[in-house]
């Protein structure tokens, strides 16, 4: 059964900001890769991200800094070839747009020029204000994304709950506000306190997306390999996982080995 409350076609930066006005919750998950961006939009999950969190789920990096927006590109054209409802955001990578606005801007121009995506999502607020209006102003839609921001990781120290400080709160929420005036269509707000976040939620228009960020924002956001189970060590409280495929993958490649080295597989019917 499904809960939306209005059939959307395509979803647009509009829609999102629709479904907010009316209360319905936007779904929002990533993708790196055609096959599964293919399944996640047939779904009907609203925005796709293609998160730089696959520099870790992908490329297996400890973090997010090492992946390039040469391979950004990539996994993003690969979705954007798959998607034909969702709307496809694409993460401007670490070393991309924090120097100038004018590095920013060329960054954000590759990724919707040889991508095809339909947005960017830059981390941080009032430190990168002159890029984020750069992008916006050439026309090209950008998401927010404050708390935790893991290209910050070094900064930050470890991957724990963000502004639980006041001071670190009010700068929160002030960034908020702050992206909002400056034109951006949403803002993911990583891992903080679920009462800070329905705050933020409450006191802007554009729609607000957690991660670990409780249930009082305009929607929420996964990381898909997360959600099926498949990265297993992985198990942070705010992941509601759906599977466990990393089991049933790891069952039935071992039974494909096992056939092959009993000569169970191929059998006559799967030969020519
Ligand atoms: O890169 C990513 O997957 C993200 C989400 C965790 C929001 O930024």
């Amino acid at each position: 059964m499904s809960v939306a409350k209005k059939e959307y076609k395509r979803v647009t930066v509009k829609s999102l900001i629709e479904m907010k006005q009316s209360g319905e919750k936007i779904s929002m998950l990533t993708s790196y890769d055609y096959s599964m961006a293919k399944i996640v939009d047939a779904a009907n999950v609203d925005v796709i991200l293609v998160g730089d969190s696959a520099s870790n789920v992908i490329a297996g990096h400890e973090t997010t800094l090492p992946i390039t927006l040469d391979q950004m590109i990539y996994h993003a054209s690969s979705v954007v070839r798959a998607a034909k409802r969702a709307l496809v955001v694409v993460d401007i990578p670490f070393g991309s747009y924090q120097s100038d606005s004018k590095e920013a801007l060329r960054s954000a121009i590759r990724i919707m020029k040889e991508s095809g995506a339909h947005a960017i999502k830059v981390e941080g607020g009032t430190e990168i204000k002159e890029s984020v209006s750069r992008i916006l102003q050439a026309g090209i839609p950008v998401m927010g994304h404050l708390g935790l921001t893991p290209q910050s990781i070094y900064k930050f120290g470890t991957y724990t709950v963000r502004a639980k400080e006041e001071e670190e709160a009010e700068k929160l929420k002030s960034d908020a506000k702050l992206l909002e005036e400056l034109g951006c269509f949403g803002i993911v707000l990583e891992k903080i306190p679920a009462k800070l976040a329905q705050e933020v939620a409450e006191s802007v228009s554009i729609p607000v997306i957690g991660i670990g960020a409780g249930n009082g924002v305009d929607g929420q956001v996964l990381v898909v390999h997360d959600l099926l189970g498949m990265t297993h060590e992985f198990h942070p409280r705010f992941l509601r996982r759906y599977m466990n495929l990393y089991d049933d993958m790891s069952e039935a490649i071992s039974q494909y080995v096992d056939d092959v080295k009993s000569r169970d597989f191929p059998n006559d019917d799967e030969s020519y």
